[in-house]
């Protein structure tokens, strides 16, 4: 059974939105492997997004997601990795089209602010490999 690393954001739990992601998870059948609420070490997000670190977002990026809590996560199910990328929707939220989990509950940030878009998703079979041994190493 493929599997896939998500993470819900520190925006996301912030706003009341765990148990509505979650559920969305749910009815599409894909099953929770396994699911725990923490507080990103920034060594462990440098190594995750370790191809974004010369963006000029990065800083902001590291900001948003040390913000507060989050959840981090393996689902399990039939085409889970790119399935779940389709569930989140376009990075950005402008972008997301509805019925989308960043085109319901995200808006475009105002402008000088950092996006925050609820959910990641690992976007390949080698990336996911990599962030579940990371996060749950
Ligand atoms: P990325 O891996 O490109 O997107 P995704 O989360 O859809 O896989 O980017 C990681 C995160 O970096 C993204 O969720 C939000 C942030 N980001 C920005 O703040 N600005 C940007 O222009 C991009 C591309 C990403």
């Amino acid at each position: 059974m493929e599997k896939t690393f998500f993470m819900i954001k520190p925006d996301a739990v912030r706003r009341g939105l765990v148990g509505e992601v979650l559920s969305r998870i749910e009815k599409r059948g894909f099953t929770i492997e396994r699911l725990e609420l923490c507080q990103a070490k920034e060594a462990v997000l440098r190594e995750h997004y370790a191809a974004l670190t010369a963006e000029p977002f990065f800083s902001d990026l590291m900001a948003y997601m040390t913000s507060g809590p989050l959840l981090i996560g393996v689902l399990a199910g039939n085409d889970v990795i790119a399935s779940w990328r389709l569930m989140m929707g376009a990075t950005k939220p402008q972008e997301a089209l509805p019925g989308t989990i960043r085109g319901d509950f995200a808006q475009a940030p105002s402008a000088g602010q950092s996006i925050e878009n609820i959910v990641h998703g690992s976007d390949s079979d080698g990336s996911a490999a990599r962030e579940i041994s990371l996060w749950f190493s």
